[in-house]
């Protein structure tokens, strides 16, 4: 991750596109740091939140099970894509640079607009609203949390986040890392529970496994967003391109590595939790990690709530850092206010654009809860993450001759795609709600601003005086590309 950037003041004269920019980045992802930054994002709250919502749809345990493969080989097929976008499109920014570079302006300011206002802030709101439910459980034994008591925690999450992130690159990556062993381990803990327990025979679940299976469009596609909430992340390291090593090796090699691992562990998980619990008692937890400890655990079960708290806090933090990066690409890109692409002059983080996207985050705390956020947010993404699939599509046919350090077989983005048009259907067509709708008609809003603003330039007068307080306040200047 970015550990070190410098100062390099030949770069607008190297190259006249790049901007006006003195500051650019500096290559020090190695392959552990992209490892962690993937697996450290995706495993966040879900696993230990999901599998009952999973099980609810799907009405068995083998269903269910079915479901988090299925998620798994989805998110595999759809790195493989990204991988190979990754190593065509070599700028940071993931989806918004490939929507921009296959389709356009238009589109790629309506994704940003969409993730920088809704997206990215709804993921670490439900993130770090997870983060707090499981800090202060502890404190409320026996009665429930007050609502305000949970949202203060999550707000003040999101505050240490940013103040990490701005001021401490160093911090903001040893806690990547510290916080991504520390959960494989607590992981590993309850695989090893469930091994254990299946080794004495607890194998109750699994008898009849398939009974009650329900194949409905909109159940399987229900499931699927809870399950795709877990495994959500998988794509954050193509926002960090022009950070990474060596990113034609390591980006593809990262997602073979770190997909594959958070994979095997949620099935384990999954199973574990099926060994120890009956369906009944799953569907009815709460929270399936903390039912799972009290029967495994007895009186260590605080360990479970504490690594719950800790995954989600090291999720947030790797969301807030891909987060952040969409704001400020997109800036640099003219799509969004000029400060916002501005970096600290000496911590060369680009704190504008994290300070807006916690802004925007808190706001969503206020009102947000847990499913509501995974809902709206699974049915945004995966409309964007097929756009952006279309266009690697659209590369290669079009563009075969483009060179391509990996290439991935054209059979796997075509599912991927047919898989992402399904999930954004399949809950429309089977329970139509208006909230879709608000979802479509918020995204086309984008529309209305993109012409005064980004194609007409029109902007308002005092917005050059605002950006110049701003940057001496804030000591930003604007940064170059590092794409070379
Ligand atoms: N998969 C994570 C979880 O289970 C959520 C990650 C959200 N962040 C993101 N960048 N998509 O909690």
């Amino acid at each position: 991750m970015r550990e070190r950037r410098t100062v390099d003041s030949s770069s607008s004269a190297a190259d006249p596109s790049e901007g006006m920019g003195t500051l650019r980045l500096k290559r020090e992802v190695g392959l552990i740091s992209a490892v962690s930054l993937i697996a450290g994002t995706m495993i966040g709250s879900g696993i230990f939140m999901s599998p009952e919502w999973v099980l609810y749809h799907m009405g068995s345990p083998a269903g269910a099970l079915i479901i988090w493969t299925a998620c798994g080989l989805l998110v595999m097929f759809g790195a493989l894509s990204y991988a190979e976008l990754g190593t065509i499109i070599k700028e940071s920014g993931g989806d918004y640079i490939y929507i921009l570079r296959n389709f356009g302006s238009l589109p790629a300011f309506l994704f940003a607009y969409t993730s920088i206002i809704v997206v990215r802030p709804a993921s670490m709101a439900g993130v770090s609203l997870s983060f707090a439910e499981y800090a202060v459980a502890p404190f409320y034994q026996g009665c429930s949390t007050p609502q305000v008591v949970v949202k203060c925690t999550a707000a003040s999450c999101i505050l240490l986040l940013t103040i990490i992130n701005c001021l401490n690159v160093r911090l903001a990556t040893a806690i990547m890392n510290i916080f991504t062993v520390a959960k494989l381990l607590v992981l590993l803990v309850i695989v090893i529970g469930g091994v254990v327990l299946l080794i004495n025979g607890h194998t109750q679940s699994f008898q009849d496994a398939f009974q009650n299976t329900t194949a409905g469009i909109g159940p399987v596609g229900a499931a699927f967003y809870q399950g795709l909430w877990s495994y959500d992340g998988w794509n954050n390291l193509n926002f960090v391109t022009e950070e990474l090593r060596k990113p034609e090796v390591n980006l593809p090699k990262a997602m073979m590595i770190a997909i594959p691992l958070v994979t095997c562990l949620y099935l384990l998980v999954n199973m574990s939790y099926f060994a120890a619990l009956t369906p009944a008692e799953l569907l009815s937890s709460g929270a399936v990690a903390i039912s799972w400890g009290n029967k495994v655990l007895g009186s260590w079960v605080w360990v479970i709530s504490l690594s719950v708290a800790l995954s989600s806090f090291g999720s947030a933090n790797g969301t807030f850092f891909s987060g952040g990066r969409v704001c400020y690409i997109a800036s640099r890109e003219g799509h969004m206010p000029d400060i916002l692409s501005m970096a600290h002059v000496r911590c060369l983080m680009p704190s504008p654009a994290l300070i807006f996207t916690s802004a925007i985050a808190l706001i969503m705390i206020i009102p947000g809860n847990f499913s509501s956020i995974v809902n709206f947010f699974s049915f945004t993404a995966w409309l964007f993450y097929g756009t952006t699939i279309a266009g690697l599509l659209y590369l290669k046919i079009k563009k075969p001759e483009l060179p391509r350090p990996y290439k991935v077989p054209i059979i796997i983005p075509i599912i991927v795609l047919i898989a992402s048009v399904y999930l954004v259907l399949a809950p429309v067509i089977d329970q139509p709600q208006m909230k879709f709708l608000y979802v479509i008609l918020f995204i086309l809003s984008g529309i209305i601003v993109y012409f005064p603003l980004v194609h007409y330039k029109r902007h308002p007068q005092f917005l050059q005086r605002v950006t110049l307080h701003l940057q001496l306040l804030l000591e930003v200047a604007p940064t170059a590309k590092n794409t070379n």
